[in-house]
């Protein structure tokens, strides 16, 4: 099954092995690359998605820059508290220096272009804040139809504070997840915090050429300034995208708290009208690491 992906992201470190994995997986028709400010600012995570499309030898696929900024409140979070300022764990030479052009007409006009040209139904990946994708449904109504399904890493059911994607972007989220009807998964902190990686899954990764040896070289830096274990979340909403059915979902009416508060931000699960999300609740855990290896393998 060929599935035509556009990816959203602010790359990031789990962002960076979640493109690479993308750019490794025969069913996907990659079709742009739109970015977002997040886990840095969004001129830093452009750069970074040049380079990791350098790196992943994805040719001249677009790459297009989106918001800089959340769609109502100034971002409340630390941009390089989990990724540093380059994004990249301070490793961003590690990876090609960036080159080729970034797509003229931005992030949200190049979505819209792209699926309204679409001959099958899109598959959006969201992995970073969901300000362009809120914009792209917003603005582009008539696009809705030839969206698949969005799948978005994000939320932390029953959890807080609120985690880092939605925390980001609160009235974004409640756009997506809350107010909108299209088709729409959701990979939570829930199950990927659950997915983390060691040092032997990473020594393979290493070993697995020089494309693999650059990621792996980022990964292990950012793994070794934390206390705590390292989980790829973003790579999870990649690989549901690509194999649907990989994560176990249940669905569920969502509300997103967009007050101001300390529960800002958080996704909760109601029994509101709205349209059902297809919320991740579970996975074969240790077959998901061994999905990924076996994927990235293949950009030797
Ligand atoms: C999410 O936050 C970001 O820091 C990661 O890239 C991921 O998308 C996890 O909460
Ligand atoms: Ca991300």
């Amino acid at each position: 099954m060929t599935v035509p992906m556009m990816i959203d992201t602010d790359p990031g470190v789990d962002d960076a092995v979640a493109l690479m994995l993308a750019a490794a997986s025969p069913e996907v028709q990659l079709l742009a690359v739109t970015t977002v400010f997040g886990n840095a600012a969004v001129e830093v995570t452009t750069a970074n998605a040049l380079r990791l499309r350098t790196l992943a030898g994805l040719g001249n696929l677009p790459v297009a820059a989106g918001a800089a900024r959340p769609l109502v409140y100034p971002s409340p979070q630390r941009t390089d508290r989990w990724h540093g300022r380059d994004g990249l764990c301070g490793q961003a030479e590690l990876l090609p220096e960036p080159s080729g052009p970034v797509n003229a007409l931005g992030a949200v006009p190049l979505m819209a272009t792209l699926l309204r040209g679409a001959v099958a139904p899109v598959t959006l990946v969201a992995i970073g804040p969901l300000t362009n994708i809120a914009l792209l449904l917003a603005v582009h109504p008539e696009v809705k139809p030839r969206i698949g399904r969005i799948v978005i890493m994000g939320g932390n059911l029953g959890g807080s504070p609120a985690e880092f994607n939605i925390g980001s972007d609160p009235e974004a989220a409640r756009r997506v997840l809350v107010e909108e009807d299209v088709a729409t998964t959701l990979v939570p902190l829930n199950v990927t915090q659950r997915a983390t990686i060691d040092s032997a899954w990473l020594v393979e990764v290493a070993a697995a050429g020089a494309r693999c040896a650059a990621l792996a070289g980022i990964i292990e830096h950012c793994r070794q300034q934390r206390s705590t274990p390292m989980a790829l979340h973003d790579s999870l909403a990649v690989l549901e995208a690509t194999v649907p059915g990989t994560l176990t979902t249940s669905p569920m009416a969502l509300q997103v708290v967009c007050e101001h508060g300390c529960d800002r931000g958080a996704v909760q699960s109601g029994n509101g009208p709205e349209r059902p999300v297809q919320v991740a609740c579970d996975a074969d855990l240790t077959s998901l690491n061994a999905m990924i290896l076996h994927r990235l393998r293949a950009l030797r």
